[in-house]
């Protein structure tokens, strides 16, 4: 199947089918502590964070999720628009297939002839970068939307499971860092629901990666989607292969500590199962500097609600922060988060020193932010 026809029918299977879970983001063992007497204005709470050299109003990205057929431009024109008027950030969806074919073009670079002055980031895929991708393609889809950085996405999971998947990954770090080092514009390595680990994000830091986006497991889950067109395509083995994977990935809370402890400095996207403003307030307060949402903007697309989910994340953001007695995201981050069961079994096993932790999930934005 070719990828625009296939960029379709993920879409579909994104809407109609069950494709989140079975495990969780962890978000659940994570908690903020209510305090009854803030101390704080509402109206005195501040969320505007500094992002790839321009300022966001709120600390939320929509990350990429498609382009490449005329069918879906009308998704990335509507995402650009709520981008622009809201003061947050967008990616769009890989670009591989209007490198491949002029006429696609359109339906990514409408993102940024709707939204002049919005935050918006171009994509790749690593499988593409090893098979043969080089600089010349990473500079073209970068300038086809005026990109201010590009995310290269890590997909291996998915890749695995597809039916036409290309599971290439051999001398991927090099790759990165071939394209990270040539190219004048950030690359953010961007995971697509199983997670990054810290030692992979110590890796791609020791390259000169400085921008990550966790995309952890409790979302989106690929090994779903592809299950779901495995069976549509009557491929019994690929869908059991996938059954039997579907709870593969770390889950985005662990992957937000373990990657915010290994890298204080970094400026991180908390994405992967993030649904409500509580989650969000949550994803910021472990030490990430934004937070990300795909499906869920997409959804509310769909029902004709964009701006309103994207209004109401923002209104609750603020308000967790302000019922945790802070007026900025640096203030909640000095709260204490509580920590419990299995997420905070897995910290103790993957030895992770709580006090350099906390120290490091305060030490971001104003101070690492790109
Ligand atoms: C319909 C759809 C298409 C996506 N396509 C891409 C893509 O082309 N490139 C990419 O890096 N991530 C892609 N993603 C992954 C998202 O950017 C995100 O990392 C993942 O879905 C987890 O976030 P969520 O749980 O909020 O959906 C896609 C997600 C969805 C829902």
């Amino acid at each position: 199947m070719s990828t625009p026809s296939r960029k379709l029918e993920h879409i579909d299977i994104v809407l109609t089918e069950s494709v989140e879970g079975p495990g969780s983001t962890w978000f659940e063992h994570v908690h903020l502590i209510h305090r009854a007497v803030p101390e704080v204005d509402f109206d005195e709470v501040r969320i505007e964070v500094s992002f790839l050299g321009k300022k966001l109003k709120a600390p939320i990205v929509i990350t990429g999720m498609t382009g490449g057929h005329a069918d879906v431009a009308h998704i990335n024109k509507a995402i650009a628009e709520a981008a622009e008027e809201l003061g947050i950030a967008m990616g769009v969806g890989s670009q591989r297939a209007a490198l491949e074919d002029p006429s696609r073009v359109e339906s990514f670079s409408i993102a940024r002839r709707v939204a002049p002055n919005a935050v918006i980031i171009a994509n790749l895929g690593a499988p593409q970068l090893v098979k043969g991708y080089g600089v010349g393609e990473v500079r073209r889809a970068i300038e086809m939307i005026d990109a201010d950085a590009i995310a290269i996405h890590l997909n291996a999971a998915q890749e695995v499971i597809q039916p036409e998947g290309e599971p290439t990954f051999r001398k991927v770090v090099e790759r990165i860092e071939h394209i990270a080092s040539a190219i004048d514009k950030p690359v953010i390595i961007k995971e697509t629901g199983c997670g990054l680990s810290m030692e992979v994000v110590d890796e791609l830091r020791r390259i000169g990666i400085k921008i990550f986006d966790v995309s952890g497991y409790g979302g989106t889950n690929w090994v779903l989607v592809e299950k779901h067109r495995a069976i549509r395509k009557g491929e019994e083995l690929k869908a059991a292969i996938a059954e039997d994977l579907s709870l593969w990935g770390i889950p985005t809370a662990a992957s937000i500590i373990e990657a915010r402890y290994i890298a204080p400095d970094a400026t991180l996207i908390g994405s992967g199962g993030v649904r409500t403003s509580l989650d969000a307030a949550k994803t910021l307060a472990l030490g990430a500097d934004l937070v990300g949402i795909a499906k869920p903007a997409l959804e509310a697309y769909y029902s004709g609600r964009l701006k309103l989910y994207l209004k109401s994340l923002i209104h609750g953001i603020k308000a967790a922060i302000f019922l945790t007695g802070s007026r900025s995201i640096d203030e909640l981050r000095e709260k204490p988060v509580v920590i419990t069961g299995p997420l905070r079994e897995w910290m103790i096993e993957r030895r992770i020193d709580r006090e350099a932790y906390e120290i490091a999930r305060r030490k971001t934005i104003a101070k690492g932010i790109l």
